[in-house]
């Protein structure tokens, strides 16, 4: 099949060359000359495990092509995906004006029937929009062709994106139309082989099923934290808990692990943004906004701990950092718990000395040269001449840790660690003052029980 993918971000990459991949012809197209540039050149912007090969042998194959020329991407599809950017505006509800300038690009150089289809996370009602857009460009033109607008969400996870795009559990696809249903039958027929994975539904329960299950996944994260508060000032351990809730099949152990809060491009918006919309039809989605109050609150835990554990001095130390990425195998800070634990470092006067295994470039760009941010070369060279040391995020590579060496180099033996990558006994046998999530050392109780 003919395919366009508008936006050579995250989503409409891994879309475009995903679907390139099982044999359709398909073209990405972005305003961004220099990305496109890059991408013919066979370079990928961001870093995604397995991505790269996958670029190049499509490209080369000539099933998968980059392009500014928009007139020539419209008419080249029979599917056109939107898989632009919907970034929060001023008041947390989606931005929908690059979606929407897209569906003009669209509705000016359509030649043919096409389907329209929302892939970036929209607000519910979206598609409506696009389709009064694209009608409305049609009209101005004075052509009359058809077209539809569906909605196809994605469930992709940064660091596993072509795996979840090749064997996820489910594709979504909201319409009430049966030639589109058949088309997009088609295009996912590859990734459709084993078990029945199409959903078939409205184009609104299609726009909702997503924001639904980001804020499902950001509620039992937030609940977990908010145990884990619970259980460093009760005196319980909260990975017992996790083991002891995860067993019951109804809670699961998937996504209930605690740690200094939830990060990403898609969460703390996504959740923001269903608040928004709920609010906007009169509705308080107080769940809603709880999830997003214990997330803020969670993500200053690890300046609170480090603070407390060196007595609020904090001025003139030097912090090592294990781990910037909001998550492992990925170069993203997104709202990522390091960023408010480095700019809360900086106001008190601290040095950052930090480590990332993939986002070292990321952290430079959004923060530049500075004096107060020393980027090293492993995680090794990140505690030297350090006073403390906070961990982030769960890299593979910070997973062991020898406490004895670890005590020698810092001038106070002060590990906080914001997911819980070790035991609690073996670093108070080492002498080290471990702080973790619902475990290991407790802030002063403000009333015991
Ligand atoms: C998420 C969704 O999982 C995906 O389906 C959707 O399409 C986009 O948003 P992603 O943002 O890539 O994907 O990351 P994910 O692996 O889901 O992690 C999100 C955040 O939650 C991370 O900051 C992670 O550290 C945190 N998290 C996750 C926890 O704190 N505890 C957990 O148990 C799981």
């Amino acid at each position: 099949m003919k395919i366009t993918v508008f936006g050579t971000g995250y989503v409409g990459l891994v879309t475009g060359t995903c679907l390139a991949d099982v044999g359709h012809d398909v073209v990405c197209v972005d305003i961004d000359q220099s990305k496109i540039d890059r991408l013919t050149q066979g370079e990928i912007p961001i870093y995604e495990p397995g991505l790269e090969s996958m670029v190049l042998r499509n490209v080369e194959a000539q099933r998968l092509s980059f392009t500014t020329d928009a007139r020539k991407a419209v008419e080249h599809g029979v599917l056109q995906f939107i898989a632009v950017g919907t970034p929060p505006d001023e008041d947390g509800s989606a931005d929908l004006q690059y979606v929407l300038a897209v569906a003009a690009t669209i509705g000016q150089y359509m030649n043919d029937y096409k389907v329209v289809i929302d892939k970036s996370t929209v607000p519910v009602g979206t598609a409506d929009k696009v389709s009064a857009c694209i009608a409305g460009v049609l009209a101005e033109r004075v052509a009359e062709f058809d077209f539809d607008v569906c909605s196809n969400p994605e469930f992709l996870k940064e660091g596993s994106a072509l795996e979840d795009f090749t064997r996820g559990a489910r594709i979504v696809v909201g319409t009430d139309s049966d030639r589109v249903a058949d088309l997009m039958r088609e295009c996912y027929a590859p990734y459709n082989r084993n078990r029945e994975k199409l959903m078939f539904m409205s184009v609104r329960a299609a726009e909702l099923t997503k924001y639904a299950a980001n804020a499902m996944l950001a509620t039992k994260i937030s609940f977990m934290n908010e145990m884990a508060n619970l259980a460093e000032r009760l005196g319980a351990d909260i990975e017992d808990v996790r083991r002891g809730i995860g067993s019951d099949p109804r809670i699961g152990y998937h996504f209930i692990y605690p740690g200094c809060g939830y990060g990403g491009s898609c969460f703390p918006k996504d959740v923001q943004a269903l608040a928004r919309t709920a609010s906007k039809v009169g509705y308080q989605a107080e769940l809603l906004q709880a999830v997003e109050a214990v997330n803020k609150r969670q993500k200053s835990t690890l300046f609170d701990k480090l603070s407390h554990a060196l007595g609020g001095e904090l001025a003139g130390k030097t912090i090592a950092l294990w781990g910037l990425a909001f998550k492992p195998e990925t170069d993203d800070m997104r709202d990522a718990p390091s960023r408010a634990l480095m700019e809360r470092l900086w106001e008190e006067g601290a040095v950052v000395q930090a480590y990332d295994p993939e986002a070292m470039k990321e952290c430079r760009r959004l923060y530049g040269e500075r004096d107060d941010l020393v980027l090293v070369a492993d995680r090794v060279q990140a505690v030297k001449k350090a006073d403390a040391l906070v961990v982030c995020t769960e890299w593979k590579e910070f997973r062991t840790l020898d406490a004895g060496w670890i005590r020698e180099q810092l001038s106070h033996p002060v590990v906080i660690d914001g997911r819980n990558l070790f035991d609690p006994e073996a670093m108070a046998n080492a002498g080290i003052d471990y702080y973790a999530v619902g475990r290991g050392k407790t802030m002063p109780l403000a009333t015991a029980v």
